[in-house]
């Protein structure tokens, strides 16, 4: 024990020059520092001990967090080309054996974000010819609250779907129904792993993965959860195989599988069906759960502040009116609705570390040096509550985001996407679901809670910081 401890103190004394942090214990460093259902209240935290650049050692695995606008720009933007990778993850590993794009680096991370981003733009992503997509979808789901009218119903797996379904048209070229059997159990299993996933087992998975590998536990249901995806996927590509028609790609499966063949015998090649299976579910995962989540968040602010959403109403009734849907081209005319829309992805900040990092180069930042090879976080938390950027950091206020003329105001501290050549593939999807839903949302239904309850803000942690399950009550209008 004396050697292994002498050993763990010598390999891990804390480098020349690096970010200060806490003390930490031997083995396991500082992963009991960190409570890893409220993480991000954590570094904040630390960041007002230790500095806007710290350091903290997960189990063998040192850690920097980026903390505040400044920092993180230099960091993610201004150096940028020095924290373009992602850091190693157990876990992650033994989902995508290294075929994904989220978490890959180099080539296949070039390769797979330029063809994903040129085939989703192909597809309309963010321009207008997914709108008639997500107003489709919009009407299912309409059409679903509907029936619930008065009575309490959780929308969680309702939402989950419906926003689900813009990815699926996207890359398999269809739509589910909300009472499929299949895919329903998908959407409930998928909630599960992500509620899995951001807690305790995923730090202790990846710092401990030979022993965390054999021992049983929620990790080994995490994996066993997106082997089924894997395998849901997979069988919409074995479809896709047999009745492709190359030179007519429907959609992201298609132009994928032509990319193969065209592809064939180029060493350099990412393009193989392990890597299209990986890919489909990280476009699937990152854009179901994230957008979602945020629509849940939008509908209990709304209960919560309904003053806030009889103004959104009648912005919208002024601009819009009842009798045709709306547009992205409606979004310039209703300041105060974007704001609000702002506003919830502030406050909602549900991604508040954004996804790690991994410095490809040294960095110098904040007066410290980070060499290459360490994990990087960038906490988004530290800028979307900034008390220098915002009036009211933690109190919910469109007027965040307006002038005085009541104009929209873009507000540069506003990252819930993140910064950098990693910010989020999917932002303008996001902000262009975000905007036809809400927008829709509140012209057809008035929120509330259930007679005698009051919303709770508070979140539940998980891959995203989410609400906890609840219940509402919609009225047409
Ligand atoms: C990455 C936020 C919606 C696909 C990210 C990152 C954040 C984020 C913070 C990490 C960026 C970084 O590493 O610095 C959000 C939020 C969303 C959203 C707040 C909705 C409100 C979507 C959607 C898609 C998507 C709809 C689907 C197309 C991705 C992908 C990455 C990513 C593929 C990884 C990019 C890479 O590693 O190069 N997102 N996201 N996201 N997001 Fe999103």
């Amino acid at each position: 024990a004396v050697f292994i401890l002498t050993a763990d103190f010598i390999k891990n004394r804390r480098p020349a020059n690096f970010p200060p942090g806490p003390w930490q214990l031997p083995i396991v460093g500082n992963i009991f520092t960190v409570n890893h259902n409220k993480a991000h209240e954590n570094l904040m935290q630390l960041a007002a001990r230790y500095g806007d650049v710290f350091s903290l050692r997960m189990g063998q695995t040192w850690v920097v967090v980026l903390n505040t606008f400044e920092i993180l720009k230099e960091g993610l933007v201004t150096q940028g080309d020095s924290v373009i990778d992602r850091p190693y993850l157990p876990l992650q590993e033994d989902v995508s054996h290294g075929r994904d794009m989220i978490f890959s680096n180099g080539h296949l991370w070039k390769q797979q974000r330029r063809f994903a981003l040129s085939t989703l733009r192909y597809f309309g992503f963010g321009k207008k010819s997914l709108e008639p997509v997500i107003l489709d979808e919009f009407t299912h789901c309409a059409k679903v609250f509907r029936s619930y009218e008065g009575n309490p119903f959780n929308p969680h797996l309702i939402i989950n779907n419906a926003i689900s379904n813009v990815i699926c048209s996207l890359v398999f070229g269809h739509r589910f129904e909300y009472n499929d059997e299949k895919f329903t159990r998908l959407m409930k299993l998928f909630d599960e792993a992500v509620h899995i996933q951001g807690s305790i087992w995923e730090q202790l998975y990846n710092s401990f993965p030979l022993l965390m590998r054999r021992l049983p536990g929620p990790h080994q249901r995490v994996l066993h959860i997106w082997g089924e995806t894997k395998k849901f996927i997979g069988e919409e590509v074995k479809v896709h195989k047999l009745n492709i028609d190359s030179s007519n790609p429907r959609d992201y499966i298609d132009f994928f599988l032509n990319e193969i063949q065209m592809n064939k015998g180029q060493s350099d090649s990412t393009f193989d069906e392990q890597t299209l299976i990986m890919c489909v579910l990280d476009l699937f995962g990152a854009g179901t759960e994230t957008t979602s989540t945020t629509l849940r968040w939008a509908f209990l602010y709304m209960t919560k502040y309904p003053e806030i959403q009889e103004k959104v109403q009648a912005e919208i009734d002024r601009v819009i009116g009842q009798s045709r849907q709306p547009t992205m081209e409606d979004r310039a005319n209703l300041p105060y609705t974007s704001a609000v829309i702002h506003e919830i992805q502030r406050m909602g900040n549900i991604v508040p570390l954004s996804l790690p990092h991994m410095t490809n180069k040294e960095l110098q930042l904040g007066g410290y040096i980070v060499p290459k090879g360490v994990m990087v976080i960038p906490n988004l938390t530290s800028v979307l509550f900034d008390k220098t950027e915002w009036e009211t950091p933690f109190t919910f206020n469109p007027g965040h985001f307006l002038n005085k003329e009541g104009k929209f105001v873009k507000r540069a501290a506003f990252i819930p996407f993140s910064a950098g050549k990693r910010m989020c593939l999917g932002e303008n999807l996001a902000r262009m679901e975000l905007f036809l839903f809400f927008t829709s949302f509140m012209q057809h239904f008035t929120f509330s809670m259930p007679a005698g309850v009051k919303p709770v803000m508070d979140y539940r942690s998980g891959v995203t910081l989410a609400p906890h399950h609840y219940e509402i009550c919609v009225t047409s209008r």
